[in-house]
């Protein structure tokens, strides 16, 4: 599995610290805190980094496990930095029908990465949705914030390339 190495810029114990103990304080006595402890978390850094978790344990008195359960139960947190730019390519029904299945392994093949990882050198993360709402454009998928529709192999190179170099937004 590829996937882009952790690189949380915090590299103290201290400055851990003051990074988690805001996120703690706003929602400490408020039922469910540390979900939205982890949501505003992942909102400021897109993922929730290894040394904050540890942190959140410490401070709350909750089993790293726990907060790991957490973390992987919902599909909306992320362990790892994401890219730079995320693709995420629809498989709901009908953009299965029309092809989606290829496009992912077609995707897969040219990040050199899985659905769900990111590229080593963190330009693109690639997730598969479920209908995003644009069946009569299937198969469809969304680079960054911009839709494309009727998507064809032979398309995904350039929207690649295009995407990379910011010409897609
Ligand atoms: S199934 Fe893909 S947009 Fe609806």
């Amino acid at each position: 599995m590829k996937t882009a190495p952790l690189t949380f810029p915090i590299d103290d114990v201290e400055r851990v610290e003051v990074e988690v103990e805001p996120h703690v304080e706003k929602w400490q006595d408020q039922e469910g805190n540390l979900i939205m402890i982890l949501h505003s978390i992942q909102n400021e850094h897109g993922y929730v980094p290894r040394e904050i978790s540890m942190e959140l344990s410490a401070l709350l008195e909750i089993p790293l496990a726990r907060i790991y359960e957490v973390i992987t139960f919902y599909h909306y947190f992320k362990l790892v930095p994401p890219g730079k730019h995320n693709v995420a390519v629809c498989n709901g029904t009908a953009c299965y029908l029309k092809g989606a299945p290829q496009l992912i392994a077609d995707l897969e093949r040219k990040l050199s990465i899985k659905e769900g990882e990111t590229t080593e050198d963190r330009e693109f993360h690639l997730e598969t949705v479920r209908c995003i709402g644009c069946c009569g454009m299937a198969p469809a998928m969304v680079v960054d914030e911009k839709t494309h529709g009727r998507i064809k192999i032979s398309d995904l190179q350039g929207i690649l390339d295009e995407t990379k170099k910011g010409g897609v937004k």
